[in-house]
């Protein structure tokens, strides 16, 4: 089972310091092997963990940051909340452009202590870590980011609504989505387009910014 809290200890045991290739501002704690630290994961926990997600900078991720320092008025000086947060990324990049408070959520308790050792990392510090928010009411935030939280069926219909909440509240909401099939993409409007190197292997993936109309 996962501990309710990670030791922090753990993240930087089994991870390596590197700069995401189209975010360089930023340094993260990322796995060099998803598979080791997984197994590591389940040997610390148990059987079952959750794939280390929180250990990557996705695609959805690294464009999202990218968009937000290039255009830091979208941000800066107001409270952004970052939705599905994984390692911290663009909740890092969100303060480094100009966000004065940063709300950080995930359900996963390995990517809420990376989270704060990420932001750590980077001098950063204003960023507050939650858990899952999806099934209250939006806390009091300006700006939504949500980086490749499409990932599957299931938590695109979770995801789906409480962004349209959002948004019909007057919050200003980014998706970064490296064409994921579950994103309605006939009602968003596109706001960025970058290419984003493959993990693995030479190839780029097209990657867009995504802002709810
Ligand atoms: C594909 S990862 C993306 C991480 C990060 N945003 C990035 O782009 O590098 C998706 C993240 O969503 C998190 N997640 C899944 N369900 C969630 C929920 N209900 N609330 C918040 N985060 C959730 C997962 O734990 C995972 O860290």
């Amino acid at each position: 089972m996962t501990p309710s809290v990670v030791p922090a200890g753990f993240v930087r045991a089994h991870t390596s310091v590197r700069r995401p290739s189209s975010v360089p501002e930023v340094r993260l704690h990322v796995a060099d092997d998803v598979v080791a630290l997984w197994e590591a994961m389940e040997v610390a926990g148990g059987a079952g963990e959750a794939p280390p997600f929180w250990a990557a900078a996705w695609p959805g991720g690294q464009a999202l940051a990218r968009f937000v320092l290039d255009a830091p008025e979208t941000v800066a000086g107001r409270v952004v909340l970052d939705l599905g947060s994984g390692s911290g990324l663009v909740a890092v990049a969100a303060r480094l452009a100009g966000a004065t408070r940063v709300l950080a959520s995930d359900v996963d308790a390995y990517s809420r202590t990376a989270i704060g050792v990420n932001a750590g990392l980077n001098g950063v510090d204003g960023i507050s870590v939650l858990g899952d928010v999806l099934a209250h009411p939006l806390p009091p935030v300006d700006v939504v980011l949500a980086g490749d939280v499409c990932y599957d069926r299931e938590m695109a219909e979770r995801v789906l609504p409480f962004l349209d909440r959002a948004r019909a509240g007057g919050r200003a909401v980014y998706l970064g989505d490296p064409g994921r099939p579950y994103l309605p993409h006939d009602r968003l409007a596109e706001a960025a387009v970058y290419e984003i190197a493959e993990t693995e292997g030479p190839g780029t993936r097209r990657t867009t910014v995504w802002r709810l109309p």
